[in-house]
């Protein structure tokens, strides 16, 4: 290990999902460990790492352009180390370092495994390396104590890559094959946050529905996986993102009713609401089938908050098609939504079909069903007031004076309470309801 001395810094500018945001921290501790400390800014660091997203090209644009201003930073100082890891990274490799010579390391997720041999590379000079094989399994993580003191949520990925193949998405080109992790390396990791004082986790995959370990003459699936955890003492909430409709099992299903700490709450992306776009996108499911799925989720927890995530202009998308997706949205009723306009992104199969969406018409499409969904979450939000919620208190709120927390269905709540109250769950009074957040009461 090559121990830097006090003195060096380090900036991890992180785009793109959850799963990005834990291997962030995988990094910053892995750093830590190094001798690094953290910089406040990247005018103050020594080495910068932007840990990218290629899901839609918007995210990558971002990722060129917090390079760009990273540049001139490097102009400023020759020792200054940059590196781009994640997805994009993985996605356009050696390509990177040959269009931008200020970067000295290109990272792909899967490589993370291996990111100590790349950064003691680096440090002894034979700068500039380019790791982007995918068939690596992810990483046990590496502990620093005291990371996670004074958080109260943190992630936990229990899987890694995806073998779904969707006509439109890129995540399995650049995070490789669903691999699981061992159900013990789990355990062990998930009981480390706690004794750090976490209290929620959420775990995470690209498709955790597909959980699946083998090992001492037993099979983990998720959900004994679930339940495993939901023993854990400490432990005050668990939950889990994301998963495919098409397999969403009964045992699954279940689980809400059977593990005492698991939310009520569950994401479950249907991406649109015509079955022959459903057939185009290779989603393994119809409109049908996803009401159904949604029924039985109601009728085994009737609370259960659903959120999902929507495309719209999906490459031969007509107006029928466009206003069936919208007849979903009015028959589920979710929570909220995660709603994108369909990019073109390079190697899949959706790029090569004909009957592309021009882009005033998916801008159009877009803003109508984020109209008629800020129609339901306010009207969904308003419903609350006047009702009594679980909240886990969380720390103080970004705007100041209030502290904030979540509801079992993971919607942000503002209160005023004693800061030592923090990481505790109680309930609060819901005074207030706006599209984002709720205001409330402590009532216990
Ligand atoms: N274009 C637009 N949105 C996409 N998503 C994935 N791939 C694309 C794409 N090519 C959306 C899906 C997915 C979410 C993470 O991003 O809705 O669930
Ligand atoms: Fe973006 Fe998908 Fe990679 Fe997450 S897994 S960072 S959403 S491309």
């Amino acid at each position: 290990m090559n121990h830097r001395s006090l003195s060096a810094k380090f900036y991890i500018k992180t785009m793109g999902c959850q799963m990005n945001d834990y291997d962030s921290d995988y990094l910053a501790r892995l750093l830590l460990n190094n001798g690094y400390s953290p910089a406040g800014s990247p005018e103050q660091a020594d080495l910068i790492l932007i840990n990218t997203c290629t899901v839609r090209a918007k995210p990558e644009q971002k990722a060129y352009s917090f390079l760009g201003r990273m540049s001139s930073l490097k102009e400023r100082n020759p020792d200054l180390i940059i590196g781009m890891v994640g997805c994009l990274a993985q996605m356009k490799g050696p390509e990177l370092l040959r269009r931008f010579p200020v970067l000295d390391i290109v990272v792909g997720p899967r490589e993370l495994v291996r990111f100590q041999r790349v950064l003691d590379k680096v440090q002894g000079k034979s700068r500039r390396v380019v790791a982007t094989c995918l068939d690596l399994r992810p990483p046990n993580p590496v502990s620093f104590r005291g990371y996670f003191s004074g958080r109260v949520t943190a992630n936990l990925s229990i899987m890694q890559g995806c073998n779904n193949f969707c006509s439109y998405c890129i995540v399995p080109h650049v995070r490789g094959r669903e691999v699981s992790r061992p159900h013990r390396e789990i355990l062990a990791e998930a009981g480390s946050l706690i004794r750090e004082g976490v209290r929620e986790i959420t775990l995470l995959g690209q498709n955790v529905n597909s959980y699946r370990w083998q090992g001492d003459g037993k099979t983990w699936d998720f959900p004994r996986l679930l339940g495993e955890l939901g023993e854990m003492g400490g432990l005050l909430r668990l939950r889990f993102t994301t998963s495919h409709p098409k397999d969403l099992s009964e045992d699954l299903i279940d689980s809400f009713s059977r593990i005492r700490n698991l939310c009520a709450h569950i994401h479950l992306p249907f991406q649109a609401g015509s079955n022959r776009i459903l057939k185009l996108m290779g989603r393994g499911y119809t409109r049908e089938i996803y009401l159904e799925r949604v029924q039985a989720l109601r009728k085994s927890i009737p609370p259960i908050a659903i959120t999902s995530d929507v495309m719209v202009g999906f490459p031969g998308e007509s107006e029928r098609d466009f206003e069936l997706t919208l007849d979903l949205i009015r028959r589920v009723g979710f929570d909220s939504l995660f709603s994108f306009k369909y990019s073109d992104r390079v190697g899949t199969s959706a790029e090569k079909m004909g009957g592309k969406v021009p882009e005033p018409v998916k801008a159009s499409r877009l803003k109508a069903l984020q109209d008629l969904q800020k129609e339901i979450s306010i009207k969904l939000n308003k419903a609350l007031v006047g009702t009594l919620q679980q909240v886990l208190i969380e720390g103080p709120s970004k705007k100041g004076g209030e502290i904030t927390g979540r509801t079992e269905s993971n919607k942000v709540v503002n209160f005023i309470c004693d800061q030592s109250m923090i990481g505790q769950l109680h309930k609060v009074l819901i005074k207030h309801a706006s599209l984002n957040s709720l205001w409330g009461e402590i009532a216990d």
